[in-house]
């Protein structure tokens, strides 16, 4: 018997149509049949996985699919390194052999990886079919699976290559994240983190005061921490569904991470570890700034080293190599680096005009 703890719904206002979709979160959701049954009736499936998830969860899944439903399963190999064109090729080809339509539904059984690459087949296949978020990390719960954006990666960058793609649905299932390696729910509660800051002050208090039963992985925490920061996301993406501006505010710790990710290779860091480092960077120079308590930055940083998170920056790193590495992100405008620092805790602020000398002295402070 499935739980489900709560839905929620991103509201999609678009220029030809307004739409919504529900994130369903509880316990079990992915052995349940009915569910499954509400939303696809008896539409064809195409699910992805990959090859570290597949043995754990795919029977489940298929066993709720139902054994009169036509299903085709798609197993890639696991790791960032593997979200390319090749693969989303294999997906398109998959789809294909079997003969599936337009009203074919593809579903997404994973972590970011799983859900960027499947929302961008679903894109692409037949001009764009259906398709369902089943996201299995925390970061993917909280983040990559709400909000529509797709994709794979590119020699020349990460996630260059893609599409907003909004899915039919999004089923949080909790018993997926027991099994999750501890550094991977580490860069997940990172973001879950990053919602409190520039959001929600009272999120940011109750994570401080809960952090120990977020450890430990309790359901009702988990539960209440991934509804509280889904309905943050969803909030900001129904405002601004393809990043022209509040959305930025997501990027709270990215414009520092991206840098350190791209510097130090992709892999060496896990992308949710160099956000909390990011975050650490933005916050102290929100407290140089005089927006935020230094009290409130030494409390952010206990928490992101409760979870083994990193909160000072690779000692290689000085500001020149961080002003390099930023100047060729893809969310430079114009030539202008964008920045989100805090206004205050609970409130972002999007910003264009930090200097080298902001960055040195926060390098030297976190140092
Ligand atoms: N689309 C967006 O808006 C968006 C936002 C943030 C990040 N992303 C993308 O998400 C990706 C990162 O996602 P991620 O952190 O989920 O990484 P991931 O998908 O690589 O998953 C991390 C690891 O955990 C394993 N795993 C997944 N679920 C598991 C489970 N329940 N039990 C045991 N192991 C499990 C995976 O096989 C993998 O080895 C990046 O490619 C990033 O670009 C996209």
């Amino acid at each position: 018997m499935s739980t489900t703890l709560h839905t929620l719904h991103v509201e999609l206002i678009g220029a030809a149509q307004s739409r919504r979709y529900p994130i369903v979160i509880g316990r079990d959701l992915l052995a349940d049949t009915q569910l499954f049954t509400d939303l696809l009736g008896d539409r064809p499936v195409v699910l992805v996985t990959n090859d570290t998830i597949a043995p754990q969860y795919t029977a489940r899944v298929m066993t709720a699919l139902g054994d009169q439903r036509r299903v085709t399963q798609v197993v890639l190999p696991d790791g960032e390194v593997h979200k390319n064109l090749t693969n989303v090729e294999h997906i398109l080809t998959a789809g294909l052999q079997d003969k599936h339509e337009r009203r074919s539904v593809f579903l997404a059984l994973g972590g970011g990886v799983i859900g960027d690459m499947t929302g961008f087949a679903a894109a692409c296949f037949l001009r764009g079919v259906d398709f369902i978020q089943l996201p299995t990390t925390l970061l993917a719960q909280v983040d990559s699976s709400v909000g529509g954006k797709t994709g794979v990666n590119h020699p020349m960058g990460k996630n260059l290559i893609g599409a907003f793609h909004q899915p039919l649905a999004v089923l949080i299932d909790l018993q997926t994240l027991q099994t999750l390696p501890t550094r991977e729910f580490a860069a997940g509660v990172a973001e879950v983190i990053k919602y409190g800051c520039i959001a929600d002050g009272e999120f940011f208090e109750w994570l401080m005061g809960t952090s120990s039963r977020l450890k430990a992985r309790e359901d009702s925490v988990l539960a209440e921490a991934i509804e509280r920061s889904c309905a943050i996301k969803a909030s900001v993406v129904a405002a601004d569904e393809r990043e022209a501006g509040v959305r930025a505010t997501l990027n709270f710790g990215h414009t520092f991470g991206h840098a350190i990710e791209q510097v130090m290779g992709y892999g060496e860091w896990l992308h949710g570890e160099a956000v909390a480092c990011g975050m650490v960077m933005a916050t102290q120079i929100s407290v140089n700034r005089g927006k935020v308590a230094p009290e409130d930055l030494a409390r952010l940083k206990g928490f992101l080293e409760e979870f083994g998170l990193p909160v000072a920056p690779p000692a290689s790193m000085d500001t020149s190599v961080f002003l390099g590495a930023m100047a060729g992100d893809k969310k430079v405008d114009k030539g202008t680096i964008r920045y989100i620092l805090l206004q205050s805790l609970g409130q972002a602020a999007i910003v264009n005009d930090i200097t080298a000398l902001e960055i040195d002295q926060a390098l030297a402070q976190l140092a």
